[in-house]
Order: C-alpha cells, then sequence, then structure tokens
C-alpha cells in the first residue's frame, strides 16, 4: 500500500511530488505515481525513486491518498478506468482548477474530496494552497493541511471563494513579478543597470514581506514608520496614488476573479 499516489506528473504534479518528498517527512517509497506521458515517467522515477504505476486502477488501488493534477478537460478520462478502485476509504485531493467538488464526486462517488487552489510558489515550498473540503473530520483535515504544508502555505476557504482566491493568490505571483519588473525598470531609469536593480528590486519585496509576515503588523502602521514629513517616501507614496495604483491592482484581482467563474463555467 502507498500513503500517496499522484495521477497526472506535469508541473503541477512534480511541484507537489517534490514538496512531498523535500518537506513532508514521507519517503520516496511511500509514493506512486501514473501519467499517460510514459518518458515522463521514466525521467520522474529516475530522479525520485518512486513507484510507476503501469495503470491508473492499481495506483488508485493501492493509494490512501490520491492526487488528481490533470488538466480539467483530461479530468474524467483519467479518472475512467479507476472506478472501480475509488470508495469512502480514499481521500482525493484535486489540483484542477475550476472543477468543482460536485463534479468530481459526481465522476468518482463516494471518496473525502478535497479542492485546492495552489500557487506557483508552491514549487519551492513557498505557495499559498487555497483548500476546501467536502467533509467535516477534523482529524483528516488536520492530515491533509500538514501533507500540504510542505507546498506552502494552507489556507481553508468555502468553496465559493475558490474562484476569488486564484484571482488572489493563483494570479497573484504575476501581479508581483509585473511588479518587481517595474521597480527594476524604475531602476536602469536612475542610473543601475538592469541586473542590479532586479536583484535590489526583489529583495526589496522579498524584505518587505517577511518583515510584514514577522511582526504581523498593519502594512498601514509599517508604511508610516518610512514616511516622514516632507520626505522622499510620501513624495513617491503621492505619485502612486495620483497613478491609481490601489485601483489598478484592486480592478486586476476583481477581473481575474470574474474570469476564473466564467472560465468554471
Ligand atoms: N501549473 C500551475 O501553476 C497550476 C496552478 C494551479 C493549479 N493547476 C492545475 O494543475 C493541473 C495540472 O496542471 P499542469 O500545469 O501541471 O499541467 P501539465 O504540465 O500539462 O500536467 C498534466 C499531466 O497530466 C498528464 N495527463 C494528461 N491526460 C492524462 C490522463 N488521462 N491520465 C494521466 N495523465 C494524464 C499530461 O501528460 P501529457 O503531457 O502527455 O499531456 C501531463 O503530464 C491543472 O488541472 C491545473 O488547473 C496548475
Amino acid at each position: 500500500m502507498f500513503k500517496i499516489g499522484i495521477i497526472g506528473i506535469g508541473n503541477m504534479g512534480q511541484a507537489i511530488l517534490e514538496g512531498l518528498i523535500k518537506r513532508s517527512g514521507l519517503n520516496s517509497s511511500d509514493i506512486i505515481i501514473y501519467d499517460l506521458n510514459k518518458e515522463k515517467i521514466k525521467d520522474i522515477v529516475e530522479k525520485y525513486e518512486v513507484a510507476a504505476a503501469s495503470d491508473v486502477g492499481y495506483l488508485v488501488n493501492l493509494s490512501e491518498i490520491i492526487f488528481i493534477a490533470v488538466k480539467p478537460k483530461d479530468f474524467e478520462d483519467s479518472v475512467k478506468p479507476a472506478l472501480n478502485y475509488f470508495n469512502e476509504n480514499k481521500t482525493v485531493i484535486s489540483v484542477m482548477a475550476g472543477v468543482p467538488i460536485y463534479k468530481i464526486k459526481s465522476v468518482i462517488g463516494s471518496s473525502k474530496i478535497i479542492r485546492t487552489m495552489p500557487n506557483t510558489p508552491a514549487l519551492i515550498g513557498e505557495g499559498v494552497i487555497g483548500v476546501s473540503f467536502d467533509f467535516e473530520e477534523e482529524s483528516k483535515k488536520r492530515e491533509i493541511t500538514k501533507l500540504l504544508s510542505s507546498l506552502g502555505e494552507v489556507i481553508e476557504v468555502k468553496e465559493e471563494l475558490m474562484d476569488s482566491i486564484t484571482g488572489l493568490s493563483g494570479s497573484g505571483p504575476a501581479y508581483v513579478f509585473t511588479f518587481i519588473d517595474a521597480l527594476a525598470m524604475a531602476g536602469v531609469k536612475i542610473g543601475f543597470s538592469y541586473q542590479g536593480a532586479l536583484k535590489i528590486a526583489t529583495q526589496t519585496v522579498l524584505g518587505t514581506a517577511k518583515l510584514l509576515k514577522e511582526t504581523a503588523e498593519h502594512p498601514a502602521v509599517l508604511r508610516d514608520k518610512v514616511t516622514s514629513p516632507a520626505g522622499t517616501t510620501i513624495y513617491g507614496l503621492h505619485k502612486l496614488e495620483e497613478k491609481g495604483f490601489k485601483d489598478a491592482i484592486i480592478s486586476a484581482v476583481e477581473e481575474a476573479t470574474n474570469r476564473s467563474k466564467q472560465l468554471s463555467k
């Protein structure tokens, strides 16, 4: 028996595999994978020394917790050959964007289901993983939360907020990359090389996020501490307000959330 089975070992499937092996305390021998792409499986088995299932039914039959990490369009095909093996003793964790729990349940039946929305920093164990459970069992919830913590911070959300977390943290890294790039370009305009400015911009964002997290202060309190009367920062902040900085961010998250709702239909 394997603790974990992963169906679909593409970008997200590999991020999950790596997080579990490096940071969850599980061993390679606890994990079995399945993918249509046999070349990919061969490389991953060599790299991580995990087992590979010859078919998806074998994986589901022998796994306690099953991650589904295929594209939403491939969901039904990916589990169809294994439908006989899903039962109330199996726990299924879906990372498929926009596939609601009721739809997963209508295909695989009585297993416990967790719908998740990870973001790309999960690749280095620093993601945000939004989760919705379709069951109340607290000990199981704790077990799954601990497991997913190997990918980053786990935040439980009601399922109706899954599109919102997609717009906020799912798309969030793209907003932050854009902000860092803009800071670096500004650095070039005021005399730095792009590489030099990028290094300064990246560390500024990283350090600021860490300071915020570690002090747990309101961002406005920390901002006020670096904003002295008639100093440089208030002049910069005024320009951001004039250009509609906050308005742009709020609109971006709202638009992305609405788009996620459209795509889920
Ligand atoms: N990437 C992200 O940042 C991210 C973030 C949040 C959520 N997600 C979700 O994660 C899921 C996977 O995304 P991804 O970017 O990792 O996609 P991906 O790289 O295309 O990986 C999907 C894998 O599933 C395999 N596959 C396709 N049909 C299959 C089947 N019937 N049985 C078994 N395996 C099958 C694919 O093989 P082939 O290559 O041969 O097609 C591929 O290796 C998606 O549902 C997406 O919504 C991704």
